[in-house]
């Protein structure tokens, strides 16, 4: 790369461009509704899959645009920045398939991944239970191995997308005298006998993607389906979370960005003691801070993408695993702090549905708790640090 490791070149800019326009036009109005109803934005699907950019970073040997991870980081940016929700449809479909990019045999991969580049399946991941949350090597879900088949049982727990996702990466106990070095992943289908779904969980924000337990009763699948080695399959976990971690800091940089965008606008409107309150001081202060902390996040996190695209391609970044966590953790810090000023520059206002910055705040939430809470990412960077 002849420009620095973090800048995005005029590609990504006129992605983003076209991103921005489609989310305006296509995604924005669904934004209230998915969030009022709860239900999950199929139009907004079927908008993303016409334009390819539903799992923009499946690579085009699988039918995928191949994108590289700075420019999925602008999809999911871009979609989060008008619904929060439709914004995992591009990152849970990395989530779920960035374990078979990085530990699938061929056969697995043409065969799941295929159908993703097509937008014919979204595919999920589940690694968290009921019991398994921060601990996620304390899972309890077994894969016992039958002949040519595995048989699974054990319910997953918070997975995005669960019901409407056609695929799962599963992570299940194949040894379990062995903790997590006893742990595989496997590729189990919405198809097979024996999976069924929990209700959808009653949220706080992200309402219009649906979470759900995934329930897996003597589930039966061909051993093929396992992804790398057995034993393998919580470092696949770990090492996908590296390259994903980013994307939820995509997210909460685009759900940031909107409500920034959206408070922007409102203090040049809105007249108090004779002026925009755009000319208080103080209101302008919020504002610089809020765009500060903002883009100090954006730089980070594109700087970690660079990271992830490296070592996505046979390049090993020693600093992933921490920047991929300092993102993550950056961003939806920022994302929390910049929503809940948003709200407060709109007043009252602000706090009533007529306008979308308490939907924003609400969604915000989320991006601090799932994909490792922060207290995870600290740890995470701490044990990076002192190592
Ligand atoms: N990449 C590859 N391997 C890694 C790794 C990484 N980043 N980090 C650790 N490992 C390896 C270790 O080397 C170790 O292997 P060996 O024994 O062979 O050396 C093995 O994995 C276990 O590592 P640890 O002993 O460090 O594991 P731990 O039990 O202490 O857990 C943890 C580490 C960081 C706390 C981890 O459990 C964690 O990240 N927890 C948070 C869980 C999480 O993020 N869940 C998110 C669910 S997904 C989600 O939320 C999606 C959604 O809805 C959108």
């Amino acid at each position: 790369m002849d420009f620095p490791l973090y800048a995005p070149a005029e590609e990504h800019d006129l992605l983003r461009e076209t991103v921005r326009a489609l989310a305006d036009e296509k995604i924005a109005p669904h934004a209230a509704e998915a969030d009022e109803t709860g239900e999950f934005p199929w139009e907004v699907y079927k908008a993303l899959v016409a334009s390819d950019l539903h799992a923009v970073h499946v690579p085009e040997v699988y039918g995928g645009a191949g994108a590289d991870a700075l420019a999925a980081v602008i999809v999911i940016e871009e979609v989060a920045r008008a619904c929060a929700s439709s914004s995992l449809i591009p990152a849970v479909n990395k989530l779920g398939t960035v374990p078979l990019l990085l530990s699938a045999s061929e056969e697995v991969k043409r065969r799941y991944l295929e159908p993703v580049a097509r937008g014919e399946a979204m595919f999920s991941y589940a690694l968290s239970e009921p019991e398994a949350g921060s601990d996620a090597a304390a899972m309890k879900t077994r894969a016992v191995r039958d002949g040519d088949d595995y048989v699974l049982n054990g319910v997953k727990m918070w997975i995005t997308n669960a019901g409407v996702s056609d695929y799962y990466t599963v992570m299940a106990v194949t040894d379990p005298a062995a903790g997590a070095r006893g742990i595989s992943a496997f590729v189990v289908e919405k198809a097979d006998t024996g999976v069924s779904f929990g209700p959808k969980e009653r949220k706080l924000g992200i309402k219009g993607s649906p979470t759900r337990q995934v329930i897996l009763e003597d589930v039966r699948i061909p051993a093929w389906r396992m992804i790398g080695e057995p034993g393998t399959g919580f470092k696949t976990a770990l090492a996908t979370l590296d390259h994903t971690r980013i994307t939820i800091a995509a997210q909460a940089l685009g759900i940031a960005q909107g409500a920034l965008d959206y408070a922007i606008g409102y203090v040049k409107e809105r007249r108090q003691f004779g002026k925009p309150v755009a000319d208080f001081q103080g209101v302008q202060f919020m504002l610089a801070d809020m765009a500060m902390k903002l883009e100090a996040a954006r730089q980070l996190t594109y700087h970690a993408a660079a990271k992830s695209e490296l070592a996505m391609h046979g390049k090993p970044q020693k600093d992933l695993t921490f920047l991929s966590s300092a993102a993550k953790c950056a961003a939806s810090d920022a994302a929390m702090d910049i929503t809940t000023d948003a709200v407060q520059l709109l007043g009252g206002y602000g706090y009533t549905q007529d306008f979308p910055v308490e939907r924003m705040m609400r969604d915000a939430k989320i991006t601090q708790i799932y994909e490792g809470t922060n207290q995870i990412q600290r740890m995470v960077m701490a044990r990076q640090l002192l190592k």
